[in-house]
C-alpha cells in the first residue's frame, strides 16, 4: 500500500454514520472514495456525498455511493481532499487539475476540512514546487493578467497536455499559471488575487483547512491541527 492510500484510509475513519461528506479530486482523494465505498458495503456505513469534480462524482457513483448536488445543501459535515503544497500554517496550494471552483466551495462549506497527503507535499511556503493556478474568465484573461503582473506576477496561460491548445477548466475558465515575488506573504497574495477583476478562483486556500494528515513510510501523523 502506498502512502497516499494509507492516509486516505486513515481519513475515512473520521466519517460517521449519517454524515454528508465532500469528496476531493486527485489520486489521494480517489483512495478515500474507494475506502468510503468499502465501509458503506462492508460496515453498513450510512453516508451521503457531494463531489468536487465530475470525475470524482463518476467514480463515487460507480462504487455505489449516493452523490447529491451542491445546490441541495448549504453546509457539509466533512470534506476530505489532497493538496499540492501545504505550509505549517495550513495554507494550501491546490488546483493542479481543473476543479478549483468546486474544491474551494466545498472547503468553505465544510464544518471540518481534512487534507490528506504524503510527506512530499509539505513546504515552508506556497509556490515552492508549483506555480499558482488562477482561473480567469476567458474574455478577461488579458486584463486579469495585466493586473496580476502589476502585483509582481509572472506567467502565462496554461496549455493543454498535447500543447496544441489551452487548458479549459470544468467551469469554462482559462488558467493563468503565475509565480510571485517571495516578499509578498501568502495571506497578502490571497487578498490581492481575490481582488483582481476577471479572476474566478485561484489555488491558494487560506484559513480553510481544519487538519492535515500526512503519511510517511506507512505511518500517519496529524501534522497540523486546529
Ligand atoms: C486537484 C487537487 C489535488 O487534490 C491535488 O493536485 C493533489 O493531487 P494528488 O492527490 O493526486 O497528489 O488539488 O485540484
Amino acid at each position: 500500500m502506498n502512502d497516499k492510500q494509507v492516509v486516505a484510509i486513515h481519513a475515512a475513519n473520521y466519517v460517521k454514520n449519517g454524515m454528508l461528506v465532500g469528496l476531493g479530486t486527485g489520486s489521494t482523494a480517489n483512495y478515500f472514495i474507494e475506502e468510503l465505498a468499502r465501509r458503506q458495503l462492508e460496515e453498513n456505513l450510512n453516508v451521503t456525498t457531494i463531489a468536487s469534480s465530475t470525475v470524482s462524482m463518476i467514480k463515487a457513483q460507480s462504487l455505489g455511493l449516493n452523490v447529491i448536488a451542491l445546490n441541495q445543501v448549504s453546509e457539509i459535515d466533512l470534506y476530505v481532499d489532497g493538496a499540492d503544497e501545504i505550509t505549517p500554517d495550513m495554507t494550501l496550494l491546490k488546483g493542479r487539475g481543473y476543479d478549483l471552483v468546486l474544491e474551494k466551495l466545498l472547503a468553505k462549506a465544510a464544518k471540518q476540512f481534512l487534507v490528506v497527503a504524503d510527506k512530499s507535499k509539505l513546504v515552508e511556503r506556497i509556490g515552492t514546487n508549483f506555480v499558482i493556478p488562477i482561473e480567469v474568465m476567458p474574455m478577461a484573461w488579458k486584463t486579469a493578467k495585466r493586473s496580476l503582473e502589476a502585483i509582481g506576477g509572472v506567467g502565462d496561460l496554461r496549455q493543454n497536455v498535447a500543447k496544441d491548445g489551452l487548458t479549459v477548466t470544468s467551469h469554462g475558465s482559462l488558467v493563468l499559471d503565475m509565480s510571485f515575488d517571495k516578499s509578498i506573504s501568502e495571506a497578502q497574495l490571497n487578498q490581492l488575487i481575490n481582488n483582481t477583476p476577471g479572476v474566478v478562483e485561484h489555488g491558494i486556500f487560506c484559513g480553510l483547512a481544519s487538519g492535515i494528515l500526512i503519511a510517511e513510510n506507512g505511518n500517519v501523523t496529524e501534522e497540523y491541527w486546529k
